[in-house]
C-alpha cells in the first residue's frame, strides 16, 4: 500500500507592536497573515530511497537532496530536531516546499516555511505534535536563520492566533473584538533581519540610555495596544501604530520608502500605519475601516510592488 501524501500550511504574520524592542525583553504583538502561506507536501521517495527537497517558487523549481542541504540549513535543522523528538530516523521522503510568502520582507517566510515543514514531516513519520512542539522546532530553526531572534514569528506562526509576546515568558493569546482590517505594502528594498539586529545592538552600545528610553515606551504603546485590540478601538490602535513607527524611525531602522508608505496610508484614511518587522524596506502595515480598505490598497499600488489587503479575525 503506497502511503498518501501528506499536507500542512502555515500563514505569514505581522508584527502590529513592539518589534526590536522585543529583542531586549519589552512586550510586542503579532498576528498572523493568511493572504499569503507556506504549503508543504510530504511523499515517501520509494523509488530512490533519498530524502529530496523541492523548493517552488513563481514557477521556478530547485531540488536539493538532504544531505546536500548542510548542518547550517534551517531545513536541516528542522529534520534533526524531528529525528531526536521521535527517537528515529525519518523514512526516506520528498518535501516540497511552496510559498506565497515574500521573502525577507517582514511577513514571516522563514518561520512559515520551519512551521509547515515540521507539521509536514511530523504526521509523515506518525507522529502529530502539539503547536508547542513545533513552536520549539521552529524556534531552532529561526535561531539559524537570525542568529538571536525573540522567537515572536514563530510563535505566532506556529499557534495561528494573535499573540502577546514577552521573550522568555509563557505565551499569551489575544482575544481580539472586532475583525481587523490590513492593508500592507511592500517597500521594494530588502535587508536581512540578523544585519538590521546588529546595527539596532551597535547603536544602542554607543547610546544606551537613549535606547531604553524608546523601548520602554514602545513596551507602553503596546501594553496601551493590547487593552484597544482586546475592546475593537481601532482609532486607538491606529495612533499607536503610527506611535510605534515614529520610535522606529528614531532607531534608524525605517526608509524614505517606508516613511512614504506609511504618510500615504495615512493620507487615504488609515487610522494609522507603521512599517513591520525588522524594518530598513520590507513591508508597512496599515489599520483601517473594512470601507476604507481598497481605496487605500489602490492609492499604494501606483508604487508598491505588492499590496495585500487581509483581515484578523476574531477566530485569528
Ligand atoms: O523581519 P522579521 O519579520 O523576521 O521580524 C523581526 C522582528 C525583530 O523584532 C526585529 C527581531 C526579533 O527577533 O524579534
Amino acid at each position: 500500500m503506497t502511503m498518501p501524501a501528506i499536507s500542512a500550511k502555515a500563514p505569514g504574520k505581522t508584527i502590529l507592536f513592539g518589534e526590536h524592542a522585543v529583542v531586549y525583553g519589552y512586550p510586542a504583538i503579532a498576528v498572523p497573515i493568511h493572504a499569503v502561506h507556506v504549503k508543504t507536501i510530504v511523499q515517501p521517495a520509494v523509488e530512490t530511497g533519498l530524502s529530496m527537497i523541492c523548493f517552488r517558487n513563481k514557477g521556478a523549481e530547485e531540488n536539493v537532496p538532504l544531505n546536500e542541504l548542510g548542518s547550517s540549513h534551517p531545513i536541516h535543522a528542522v529534520v534533526a530536531q524531528l529525528r531526536e523528538l521521535i527517537g528515529q530516523d525519518l523514512p526516506p521522503f520528498i518535501l516540497t516546499i511552496t510559498s506565497t510568502i515574500p521573502i525577507t520582507a517582514g511577513l514571516g517566510s522563514s518561520a512559515a516555511v520551519a512551521v509547515a515543514a515540521a507539521s509536514g514531516l511530523s504526521q509523515f513519520a506518525g507522529k502529530k505534535l502539539t503547536d508547542t512542539e513545533i513552536n520549539r522546532i521552529a524556534y531552532q530553526s529561526e535561531i539559524i536563520q537570525h542568529g538571536t531572534p525573540s522567537g515572536i514569528d514563530n510563535s505566532v506562526i506556529a499557534f495561528e492566533k494573535p499573540i502577546y509576546f514577552i521573550k522568555g515568558k509563557p505565551l499569551q493569546t489575544l482575544t481580539i473584538n472586532k475583525n481587523i482590517h490590513l492593508v500592507l505594502a511592500d517597500s521594494g528594498e530588502r535587508t536581512l533581519t540578523k544585519d538590521v539586529v546588529s546595527q539596532v545592538r551597535k547603536s544602542r552600545e554607543v547610546d544606551p540610555e537613549k535606547f531604553e528610553t524608546i523601548f520602554s515606551a514602545i513596551g507602553q504603546i503596546c501594553r496601551g495596544a493590547k487593552a484597544a485590540l482586546e475592546c475593537g478601538d481601532l482609532a486607538a490602535l491606529g495612533k499607536f501604530m503610527t506611535e510605534n513607527h515614529l520610535h522606529l524611525q528614531e532607531i534608524g531602522v525605517s526608509s524614505k520608502k517606508l516613511d512614504r508608505l506609511v504618510n500615504a496610508a495615512i493620507g487615504h484614511g488609515a487610522y494609522g500605519a507603521k512599517l513591520c518587522g525588522g524594518g530598513k524596506g520590507g513591508f508597512m502595515v496599515a489599520i483601517c475601516e473594512e470601507e476604507n480598505q481598497e481605496s487605500i490598497a489602490d492609492q499604494l499600488r501606483t508604487f508598491s510592488p505588492q499590496v495585500i489587503e487581509t483581515m484578523v479575525t476574531k477566530e485569528g
